[in-house]
């Protein structure tokens, strides 16, 4: 008996265990309840009583090694298994990007301005959106009462009327000619507020960029020149200007200009409608009377100075027809900047 229990022993010992078949075949012919090893048990009977113990310890031992052998062939088949599902994953496919978000077009048009007049020699300067009435107006020559200052539609605070929303970024020209003797020559972009209902033309809070060179002999030439420079430059090259005269307080004389209309090239559409032009901004050369209210000379020196509102240049050259869409986020629209250079 302790023979076949040896014999036994070593066909568990060789029996190759490669296959998930092979594996249910094992433990089937040795382990299952009509197994190799449980079909010994009926043999104690006929061993001879002193010989029992060992005869049920070799049994144990065989059979602990056939299930030792076993669970050993199991886990090293889920091992296998759980390695080949990870192979599975292929790590030479692209990855899901991420997506960037977009330059928005306002930030995208303020650049382009910004870097027309760089490459001209103007810098770049910044003022404050909290300004009080002498930035804002007094020094920009809006006298007391002066029904301009109503036309801006000005959020004023209201425990201290002199403090107010800038409602144009004029009042950066005074603080820098303030703090900086001539030659001045910069641009000054920034936020503006006016009291103002939002609809598809008007909104409360829009953009400007504001210019202003001040020197010796500066002329209404230089102004032309400058501005149909950035006209040609922003809206392409066969775009054409026009001055037509107009009022500011704090220039004299004072012109809006006007652009051939870039879409129709001057035929008539709805963009200029019908005229053929379009207006882009106000300019007109410094009146003494801002100089002198900044300390600068103006028997010695003259300027000129323009302002122009980023969204509506925005509009023309992304043909937008609607001021609303620049505030409200949707990446539909946003998106449609993303390769606009
Ligand atoms: N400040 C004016 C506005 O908000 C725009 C403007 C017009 C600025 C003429 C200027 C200028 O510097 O010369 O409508």
């Amino acid at each position: 008996m302790l023979t076949k229990i040896a014999e036994l022993l070593e066909e568990v010992k060789n029996y190759p265990i490669n296959s998930a078949e092979a594996l249910k075949d094992f433990h089937l012919k040795y382990l299952s309840k009509k197994g190799e090893i449980s079909n010994l048990m009926p043999f104690i009977k006929e061993v001879a009583p002193e010989d029992r113990k060992t005869f049920g310890q070799k049994i144990n031992e065989l059979k602990n090694f056939a299930e030792d052998k076993f669970k050993n062939a199991q886990t090293e088949q889920e091992q296998a298994a759980d390695a080949g599902a990870a192979a599975e994953f292929d790590l030479t496919l692209p990855i899901i990007p991420n997506e960037l978000g977009t330059v928005h077009p306002l930030t995208l048009t303020r650049q382009r301005i910004i870097e027309i007049f760089e490459r001209i020699g103007f810098n770049v300067e910044d003022g404050p959106e909290i300004e009080d009435d002498w930035h804002n107006f007094t020094a920009l020559n809006f006298p007391p009462n002066h029904p301009a200052r109503e036309m801006q539609d000005t959020f004023f605070i209201e425990k201290n009327p002199d403090i107010l929303l800038r409602t144009h970024t004029s009042n950066v020209q005074i603080r820098l000619m303030e703090r900086q003797k001539p030659p001045i020559r910069a641009i000054m972009p920034g936020r503006v507020f006016r009291n103002e209902a939002i609809t598809a033309r008007a909104h409360c809070i829009f953009h400007q960029v504001e210019g202003l060179y001040v020197d010796e002999n500066v002329s209404l030439v230089d102004l032309k020149q400058t501005l149909f420079h950035f006209a040609k430059e922003m809206f392409g090259k066969d775009t054409k200007i026009r001055f037509r005269s107009s009022f500011f307080p704090f220039t004299e004389v004072s012109a809006e200009v006007d652009i051939s209309c870039f879409i129709c090239k001057g035929k008539g559409c709805n963009v200029c409608k019908q005229t053929g032009w379009v207006e882009i901004l106000g300019c007109g050369m410094v009146d003494p009377n801002v100089l002198e209210s900044c300390g600068i000379d103006s028997n010695r020196y003259t300027g000129f100075a323009f302002g122009m509102g980023i969204e509506r240049i925005a509009m023309l050259k992304y043909n937008i027809r609607d001021l609303r869409l620049f505030t409200e986020n949707d990446v539909r629209f946003l998106r449609q900047f993303a390769n606009v250079v």
